[in-house]
């Protein structure tokens, strides 16, 4: 017979029908005159209940429907007597697929901490947070393609190894065949990378931006969605090593055109959520205000739901770098000297507890900064007429600072070599990313979303090593 998912089974009104269910086992519990099993294939939160009738079943067989076992249910559909849930699975056939021993197996029916989950992040998917999670992440994935796709944006996959450092921040994983122990070496006893499998020295990249920019001064508006590295030595948990980034490029926009945007799909990617994900958001949701019940009321976070929808139905805040340095110096934090970093007027690069500041106590909603300095800036940000600011936009959220980092583009060739001059960046290994300046240059921006980020902020986990499936940060690669 044919398989039917858990949670389709679960809005089904199929009252007395015979199905086919295949699943783990999350629990089993009852006496020697009825069992119930608590079923579940990743297909929802909810679990199945099914009832298992001793008298028909061995007990041999029984007793190898233990948590973790996967196993294959043939039974009735009918209406639970039990609270908790509609409908119930009446067991006709029970066969067990993969036993687990119960002495064994990590994941005990009961609440395992964070931490301890992520050292067994191979069997985590099989627990109710992790799988909310993987389930956001898929819809937080398919809205983002849906959002461009609505507006003509066209998707470009761009290299991962690449010989260019598009931030400038010298933070990138090499990539190399040539052995370690004994590399070929010149004349000056310098590694010979002309000897290197690409014949010169190669990273895995940390943006699309660039190859990016090419395509939209061709296809008008264009995004990448890839996986980005960085090798910077950040053990927080706002940082990883490997994380996806969505960067649209945009040929024709000005900044403030940039900003609609960026606000928009952030947006749209909350809205998305809340229409097609409310059993999980009410579970993360649920989640949250148990691991908050400690706090102070002051130091907990807003109801999850009720955060995305404050966030939705307001305009984000857009004010100026230099205006908000302003705000900060005069803060009471800053004066009471309680920042880590104390905030030192213009050029100050502004950390996240800056940003949160901002955010969570001076406006009370997401802010856009923009014109920014241009020497805690990329090589790539347009200048402003005052030679000292960029048009950089990012864009601050609560609890998590900086989600989007983006900016209008330079587009004057002359301009933008004279910036990379200062920076030292050489231009004959740009030669191609300058030719668009070179051939047909127009005003054009963009922008990156940090995809973990804004898993961060739809789900309100509270550490980024927990909403991408397997993390990768400082001294830490398993699985
Ligand atoms: O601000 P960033 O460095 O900007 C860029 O890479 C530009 N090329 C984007 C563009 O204009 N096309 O990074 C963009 C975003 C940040 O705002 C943050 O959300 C995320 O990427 N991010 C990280 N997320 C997780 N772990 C890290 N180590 C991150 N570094 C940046
Ligand atoms: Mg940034």
């Amino acid at each position: 017979m044919q398989r039917t998912k858990v949670a389709d089974l679960l809005r089904s009104n199929d009252i007395g029908k015979t199905f086919t269910v295949k699943g783990w086992v999350r629990t089993r519990r009852g006496n020697k005159h009825v069992n119930f099993v608590a079923l579940n294939d990743g297909s929802g939160i909810n679990n199945l209940q099914v009832v298992v009738d001793m008298e028909q079943f061995d007990e041999a067989l029984v007793r190898r429907i233990t948590t973790g076992a996967a196993v294959s249910v043939d039974g009735e559909l009918q209406e639970s007597q039990g609270a908790g849930q509609n409908v119930e699975l009446l067991a006709k056939n029970i066969g067990i697929l993969g036993d687990s021993d119960p002495d064994k197996y990590p994941l005990q029916p009961k609440k395992h901490s964070l931490e301890f989950l992520r050292e067994i992040a191979h069997l985590r998917f099989r627990t109710n947070t992790f799988g909310a999670i993987a389930r956001v992440r898929h819809a937080m994935i398919f809205a983002v393609h849906e959002f461009f796709n609505k507006r003509g944006f066209y998707n470009i996959h761009t290299p991962i190894i690449t010989a260019s450092d598009a931030e400038g921040a010298g933070e990138m994983f090499q990539v190399t065949t040539l052995d370690m122990d004994k590399p070929p070496r010149n004349e000056e006893g310098k590694i010979d990378y002309s000897k290197d499998f690409f014949g010169k020295p190669t990273n895995l990249t940390v943006s699309g931006q660039l190859e990016g920019e090419l395509a939209a001064l061709a296809m008008s508006e264009i995004y990448t969605f890839g996986p980005t590295f960085r090798a910077e030595n950040s053990n927080t948990s706002r940082h990883l090593s490997e994380f996806w980034m969505i960067e649209p490029e945009m040929a024709f926009y000005e900044l403030k055109e940039n900003m609609d945007l960026a606000e928009e799909f952030l947006k749209y990617l909350l809205q998305y959520a809340l229409n097609n994900c409310m059993d999980d958001l009410k579970f993360l949701s649920q989640r949250q205000q148990q691991e908050e019940k400690g706090k102070k009321e002051a130091d907990r976070s807003m109801e999850l739901i009720e955060k995305l929808k404050f966030v939705l139905e307001n305009d984000f805040v857009r004010l100026t770098y230099t205006e908000a340095i302003d705000i900060l110096e005069n803060s009471k934090p800053n004066k009471k000297n309680k920042f880590q970093y104390p905030v030192k007027g213009f050029g100050t690069d502004l950390q996240s507890e800056h940003e949160r500041y901002l955010v969570e106590k001076h406006f009370k909603k997401p802010v856009i900064l923009t014109d920014y300095p241009k020497e805690i800036k990329a090589f790539y940000m347009k200048l402003n007429d005052d030679n000292n600011t960029v048009r950089a936009m990012d864009v601050l959220f609560p609890q998590i600072g900086e989600i989007i980092g983006g900016s209008q583009r330079e587009e004057s060739y002359e301009k933008l070599t004279a910036r990379m001059k200062e920076m030292d960046i050489p231009e004959e290994e740009m030669w191609w990313f300058l030719d668009t300046r070179r051939f047909g240059s127009v005003p054009h921006s963009g922008f990156g979303l940090g995809f973990e980020r804004m898993m961060l902020f739809v789900t309100g986990m509270t550490n980024i090593r927990d909403v991408i499936p397997f993390p990768r940060a400082p001294k830490s690669a398993e699985f």
